[in-house]
């Protein structure tokens, strides 16, 4: 059996880590691994089975040169890729009008520009193989609006709006080609990210969720996972959510 590969951007930690994992276990897929830094892989690559086959690239989102770089290198490193997966991500939360220009710049690199990058990647590479699956990370916020994650939630909804319209722009320039293109909006999931909230904000958090708990790393990772599948197949051009009922 050919195995399907498929690239993780920040497979370090979280939500990233937990699918690497997952579609490692399964044993039909190849993964590239990308995080922010070598270092932060270990745990991951600890993790994974034996004679598990993967890849790692390292890039710096922040930095547009890297990234310039990072794209070129897994286009001609991983041209037979069939799955995108742009989970890395920030939130950098604060009110916009203390927010530097920095954090806003960083916000707009790492979870909308890399995102359109590999979507445009996506769109080459998919429609020479016929077939693919895009799938970027947006947020429940992305729909809400959240105070302190102005910047961050518009990222996440442009997430959104990308995958709608390259779902679109694939029928219309190649139809009837196998290639999808989804947004995944988690709810409050525990990682590093959320770690970071004071605890009677999570308490507030908590209360909104009809499922009565927080959801993990690895409840999207399963999600993902049956995006990939070809049990999805007809998933296309839509968000779908993981937020244990929270609105
Ligand atoms: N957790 C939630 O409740 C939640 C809810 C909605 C959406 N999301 C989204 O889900 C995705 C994963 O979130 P998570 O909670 O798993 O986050 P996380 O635990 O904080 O992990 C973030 C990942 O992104 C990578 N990353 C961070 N900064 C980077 C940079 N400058 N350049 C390249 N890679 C970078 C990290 O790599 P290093 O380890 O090398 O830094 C790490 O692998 C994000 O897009 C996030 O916005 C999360």
């Amino acid at each position: 059996m050919e195995l399907r590969k498929m690239l993780i951007t920040g497979a370090s930690r979280g939500i990233g880590r937990a699918l690497a994992c997952k579609l490692a276990d399964c044993g039909e897929y190849r993964l590239v691994l990308h995080a922010a830094s070598q270092a932060s892989l270990a745990v991951t690559e600890s993790m994974l089975p034996q004679g598990c086959q993967y890849d790692v690239m390292v890039c710096d989102f922040t930095d547009q040169v890297a990234t310039h770089q990072f794209i070129k290198d897994l286009k001609s490193r991983h041209p037979d890729v069939y799955g995108i997966i742009s989970n890395a991500g920030i939130n950098r939360d604060k009110p916009l009008i203390y927010q530097p220009t920095e954090d806003i710049d960083d916000l707009l690199n790492v979870n909308l520009r890399v995102p359109v990058l590999l979507a445009k990647m996506a769109m080459k590479v998919f429609s020479k193989r016929s077939e693919g699956v895009f799938i970027a990370m947006a947020s429940c916020v992305a729909e809400t609006g959240n105070a302190f994650q102005a910047v961050y939630a518009a990222t996440k909804a442009a997430n959104n709006a990308l995958c709608k319209s390259l779902a679109r722009e694939a029928g219309v320039m190649q139809p009837g080609c196998n290639t999808r293109f989804v947004s995944v909006s988690p709810g409050f999931i525990e990682t590093d990210m959320t770690g970071q909230l004071a605890n009677d904000t999570k308490a507030k958090y908590l209360q909104q969720i009809p499922s009565g708990r927080f959801g993990t790393a690895e409840d999207v990772a399963a999600a993902i996972k049956f995006l990939l599948s070809d049990e999805a197949s007809y998933i296309n051009g839509t968000e779908f959510k993981i937020n244990g009922g929270l609105v």
